[in-house]
């Protein structure tokens, strides 16, 4: 059970026009609840208890949407690009109704899981510095990444522009000319992954991320898919606040 809203507004939030347009829509006697035709747009109704239908779709009211991305290189984390493709032109208008957003920035050339939603409470605490929350990058170097690096990132490192990171976790997977490992950050700092092998002299040649909190990339998912966060996934998320 939810609280009684305005029947435009229910419709209107859910993307289906504005205000104006969900009141002719109306008027033309499209909407039914509960089986009647509904005239008056300023209805109240309650949209988690009562049936909602356009044109005879039944409409399943919800007012957030979590989805988990598995980012390609190439497109922009951003929500609108005049020159580059964003990862909102990978997702279906089904959920683009309900106008979601990135947690968060991946680079261009970056790959991995990127959270896109509209709960805006959630992503701010996702992203407030003050959580610290943690995320997982699987990155090849070109340089031997070895376990004096390993205690430099857990001590923090300085970054070009002289800030000091917070302690960071490295795994080591292969350690050759070039490298394989996995980095934990606590932090978001502009580029930081890159930056931070920068630091040590090395270049991030691929990097994907593969952990946010609690919550891990879909290893099932290709690049450019995504779907929708399990109940229990977005629990997960939503635990540690
Ligand atoms: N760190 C980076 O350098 N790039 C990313 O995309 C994410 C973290």
């Amino acid at each position: 059970m939810g609280k009684k809203q305005r029947l435009d507004k229910i419709l209107s939030n859910m993307g289906y026009g504005s205000r104006k347009d969900i009141k002719r829509v109306i008027r033309d006697g499209r909407v039914e609840v509960n089986n009647r035709i509904v005239m008056d747009n300023s209805l109240k109704i309650d949209p988690y208890v009562d049936r909602i239908t356009l044109d005879n779709m039944r409409i399943q009211y919800r007012e957030h949407i979590y989805l988990m991305l598995n980012k390609p290189k190439g497109v922009v984390s951003s929500t609108n690009d005049p020159m580059n493709r964003t990862v909102l032109d990978l997702v279906d208008i089904e959920y683009l109704i309900f106008k979601p957003f990135p947690v968060g920035r991946l680079d261009k050339d970056t790959e991995g899981l990127l959270l896109l939603t509209n709960d805006g409470q959630l992503a701010h605490e996702l992203l407030s510095p003050k959580k610290g929350v943690h995320k997982t990058y699987y990155a090849k170097v070109n340089g031997t990444v070895d376990d004096s690096h390993r205690e430099l990132f857990s001590d923090g490192i300085s970054l070009d522009d002289g800030y000091r990171t917070l302690p960071a976790e490295l795994k080591i997977f292969e350690s050759n000319l070039f490298s394989e490992v996995e980095l934990t950050i606590r932090e978001g700092k502009f580029h930081q992954v890159k930056r931070m092998f920068q630091a040590i002299g090395m270049e991030v040649m691929y990097l994907k991320r593969i952990s946010m909190g609690e919550l891990k990339l879909d290893e099932t998912l290709e690049l450019g898919e995504y779907r929708e966060l399990t109940e229990e996934e977005i629990a997960l998320l939503k635990e540690k606040r």
